[in-house]
């Protein structure tokens, strides 16, 4: 069964295919793209995904009668680097990449946020197509953010480049580790926190079988995320405003991310500690308390973290928060849960009640 969901963005809506075995129609589906057999394409993969998956993709591709030149990074966060940037373009270069080629990101978010970045940008933007291969690039691949990071700061150079099509094998995730299973059901989740009551609790209810990689579980749990995140892009595609509800929990996450050093925690279990501070937050500014209880019972049903470590730094908290681009004159912005499926975006969050919801989030029992 193949799952389907189109991006309505106008003329550059694009199609979301979600299904097992899908690999090996990507020659296929790089026809119905629209991508000329005449011009290269390049695939960009990386060191753990590639000798798992990269020759079913490249057979499919020659099968029908593409070009193809392949540029394997390095796994993990440190490739999404301006230097791994260039590598990827010196590729592109020298296979003789032309405006009617197109890359094909083979990976996680790291893969598809880089490769993403190249196709924007090479020749002033040429075709793209996210085969994501995580959990969490359920969300990475689908809104068209691309971005590599600069040593100051993550994703601060980037574009907003729509692919041409996602094609998401859910076969790839049966080799993931069980952590980046859990970390990439935090972003799962979180399109239910936002959008979606019954989706959301529907998650706690089928934990374990997302948890073990149940095909037809994870299927749906995948087409809900993405068409939850498509219908949110499909009203607000360059973050103008309602698009901001998607950080839920990332203030937070990201001063975590940042202050641990990236890769202690992974981007979901750093959201999930994130999630649980905006529920709290939630709390104090009147919301029902029953929204953290919920949140954290959903978040520890998919093995993520909802406490920080006691050794981490109030200070270097409220540190790294300050310089996120979400803090506006002296106030921080906030995406709070008003129940569970529905949230608020409020501007005028006094750091005083940030730092109390640090502090509580330091504490081993819950609050109540
Ligand atoms: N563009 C966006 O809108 C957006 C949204 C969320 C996150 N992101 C970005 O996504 C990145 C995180 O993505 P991620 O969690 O997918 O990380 P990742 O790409 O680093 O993948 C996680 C790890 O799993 C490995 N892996 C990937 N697929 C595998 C498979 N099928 N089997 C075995 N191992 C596999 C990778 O090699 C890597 O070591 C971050 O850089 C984050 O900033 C972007
Ligand atoms: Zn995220």
């Amino acid at each position: 069964m193949v799952r389907q969901i189109t991006v309505d963005l106008g003329e550059r809506s694009y199609p979301i295919y979600i299904g097992s075995g899908l690999l090996k129609d990507v020659g296929q589906r790089c026809l119905e793209a629209g991508f000329p057999l005449r011009s290269p394409l390049l695939v960009v993969s990386d060191s753990e995904v590639a000798p798992r998956y990269l020759h079913v993709l490249e057979a499919s591709l020659r099968e029908h009668g593409y070009t193809v030149v392949t540029h394997i990074i390095p796994a993990g966060e440190a490739s999404k680097s301006l230097a791994v940037y260039e590598e990827v373009i010196t590729t592109a270069i020298q296979a003789g990449l032309d405006r009617s080629s197109a890359v094909l990101a083979l990976g996680g978010g790291v893969v598809g946020d880089l490769a993403g970045y190249v196709a924007a940008t090479y020749m002033r933007g040429i075709g793209f197509m996210q085969i994501p291969t995580t959990i969490l690039a359920h969300d990475s691949s689908v809104g068209g953010k691309v971005a590599v990071n600069h040593p100051l700061a993550k994703n601060m150079i980037g574009a907003f480049y729509q692919p041409s099509m996602v094609l998401y094998d859910i076969d790839t995730l049966l080799t993931l580790p069980a952590r980046q299973v859990s970390s990439g059901l935090a972003e799962v989740v979180k399109h239910g926190l936002i959008l979606d009551k019954e989706f959301a609790y529907w998650c706690r209810e089928h934990a374990a079988e997302l948890l073990e990689l149940n095909v037809e579980a994870l299927g749906y749990a995948l087409e809900r995320g993405c068409a939850i995140k498509a219908a949110v892009i499909g009203n607000d595609e360059r973050e103008q405003g309602q698009r901001a509800i998607l950080n839920l929990g990332h203030t937070i996450g990201h001063a975590i991310e940042a202050v641990g050093g990236y890769g202690v925690f992974l981007h979901g279990e750093a959201i999930a500690i994130g999630m649980a501070g905006s529920a709290l937050l939630a709390a104090k500014l009147g919301r029902d308390a029953s929204i953290y209880e919920d949140t954290v019972s959903m978040l520890t049903a998919l093995g993520l973290p909802v406490r920080l470590p006691a050794e981490t730094s109030e200070d270097e908290l409220m540190e790294a928060m300050m310089h996120d681009k979400k803090f506006k004159e002296g106030r921080m912005t906030f995406i709070v849960p008003d129940t569970i499926g529905s949230v608020s975006i409020v501007n005028d969050v006094q750091q005083s009640t940030v730092r109390e919801v640090i502090a509580q989030l330091k504490k081993e029992e819950s609050p109540w």
